[in-house]
């Protein structure tokens, strides 16, 4: 076994430390809002489910040289966002929206994705995506980084409401995972489909 203590390497060695490690994850394809009404899009892969009582979502966004995202911008600025999981057909548009536009271009434009309007909340979603949920900021909570502020904010968002595709929902509530076709992502350039679904009985 190697054992490496993550104060003696650089930050890049514990972020590929990590991104090798903790696979795979799911990506949350965010949208949010100006005040000016630009649309921004882009994918995060520090994701997960917070709790569902009631349903929340965290998404992770580093700062880029201690400044915020965009998406960690608007996302504070209007309290707003949407979340989509994004699939195999839309994995393509997905990776173009992660472009560093500046705050006033919208990668909505930019990789001609389609806009639909939200039911709860002024930022709209992609109509590409075969789920997305409304979400309202919760929480944004600074945190980590090396002096120079914050390393990254983590946005807790609080789903409003959630919309999905006929097909991928059965009328007991499951979402059928194959038919959904989630991508997640690896390390550097990787991403992974759903490999082989498997069973346990839980104890
Ligand atoms: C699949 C994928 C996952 C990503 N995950 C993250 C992430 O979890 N956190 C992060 O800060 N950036 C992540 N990025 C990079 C952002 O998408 C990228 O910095 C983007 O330009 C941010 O957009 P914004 O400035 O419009 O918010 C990811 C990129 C890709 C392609």
């Amino acid at each position: 076994m190697i054992s490496i203590d993550p104060l003696t390497q650089q930050e890049r060695d514990n972020y590929k430390f990590m991104i090798g490690s903790i696979i795979p994850r799911p990506i949350a394809w965010v949208t949010t809002q100006t005040a000016s009404g630009i649309v921004n899009a882009a994918p995060f892969s520090y994701f997960n489910i917070v709790t569902s009582n009631p349903p929340m979502i965290s998404v992770s966004v580093q700062r880029r040289n201690g400044a915020m995202k965009d998406t960690a911008r608007n996302a504070e600025a209007s309290g707003e966002l949407v979340v989509h999981i994004p699939n195999e057909h839309n994995v393509r548009q997905m990776n173009q929206t992660a472009a560093s536009l500046g705050p006033e271009a919208s990668e909505v434009e930019y990789t001609g994705l389609t806009l639909v309007p939200s039911s709860k909340v002024g930022v709209p979603g992609l109509a590409e995506a075969s789920i997305r949920m409304e979400c309202v900021v919760e929480q944004i909570l600074p945190l980590g980084g090396t002096g120079d502020g914050p390393g990254c904010d983590l946005i807790i968002g609080r789903v409003v409401q959630f919309h999905i595709a006929d097909e991928l929902y059965d009328a007991a509530g499951h979402v059928d995972a194959e038919k959904l076709r989630p991508v997640s992502r690896l390390a550097g350039t990787s991403y992974a489909k759903l490999g082989d679904i498997f069973a346990l009985e839980r104890p």
